[in-house]
């Protein structure tokens, strides 16, 4: 039997989520968050579940595009320090949520989404995150796509018959040459552009690690025709597709039957 080889997971750190709290600044995000909002549509008293939130950008972006009309939504993240972010948003959006109303769960979805109760949410959204899901098999001695299959499936079975997930994925060895190349243009437009240009920096340094670990098959930068099947398998339909974040993402979207 093989032991787990010592992987750093850098997700949990402080330094690692701030290092992904000025994602939203990057030209190429803003495009997903566009093309995200556009499949979102939350509705009023709808309760939403922002799948690996970061600083919670999306979940804001449910806030802000529902006009503060969805009843809940909830960033779930296996770093901590983000209920920081989560409170300074609270703080500032407008109109200002109750705790209730925006708030955050620190939780690690490889070991699935145990903490959250079947057919509670309306929406499950996730940007960039379900493709660090990792599952570590003992006996055959190598990383396997366990723990992403069961993502797909605890973001099924969460969702309310008639829910909609709708989420993005890097696609297979993605460039962040390009994703850093886009973002020098946006350098000239940032209110700081130092500031800007080493937060992009600190951002990119992560990115070796993520693609080494994908060629291991810890984490997972699938094609699009395997993402949907996986989502075929774990029950959803009518699944769209598209790609955005500069080419460097796949945006998906499906539905729980009714
Ligand atoms: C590239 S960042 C994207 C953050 C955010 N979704 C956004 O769009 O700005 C990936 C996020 O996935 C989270 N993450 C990675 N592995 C996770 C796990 N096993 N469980 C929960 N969250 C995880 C990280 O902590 C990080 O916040």
């Amino acid at each position: 039997m093989a032991t787990k080889p010592n992987a750093i997971n850098y997700w949990p750190d402080s330094k690692c989520a701030k290092a992904f709290w000025s994602q939203h600044e990057l030209p190429s995000y803003q495009e997903l968050i566009r093309d995200t909002e556009a499949w979102l549509q939350p509705k009023a008293d709808e309760t939403w579940l922002d799948l690996g939130c970061g600083a919670g950008q999306l979940s804001k972006l449910l806030w802000l595009t529902s006009q503060g009309s969805i009843r809940e939504v909830l960033g779930m993240d296996v770093a901590a320090i983000n209920e920081e972010s989560f409170r300074k948003l609270r703080a500032n959006l407008e109109p200002a949520p109750t705790e209730a109303q925006f708030h955050f769960q620190q939780g690690d979805f490889s070991h699935g989404l145990t903490s959250l109760e079947s057919g509670r949410f309306d929406g499950v959204v996730s940007g960039l995150a379900i493709q660090y899901a990792e599952d570590f098999d003992e006996a055959a001695g190598k990383w396997t796509d366990r723990a992403y299959d069961q993502v797909l499936r605890e973001a099924f079975r969460v969702l309310k018959p008639g829910g909609r997930f709708v989420f993005s994925v890097n696609v297979p060895n993605p460039s962040w040459i390009k994703v850093a190349w886009v973002a020098l243009s946006g350098t000239w437009k940032a209110p700081k552009p130092l500031k800007y240009l080493k937060r992009a920096y600190r951002m990119y340094s992560y990115g070796d690690w993520l693609k080494r670990e994908a060629r291991k098959g810890r984490f997972h930068y699938l094609p699009v025709e395997t993402i949907v099947s996986k989502l075929q398998s774990a029950g959803l339909e009518r699944i769209e597709h598209k790609t955005s974040f500069a080419g460097q993402a796949f945006l998906l979207r499906g539905w729980k039957p009714v």
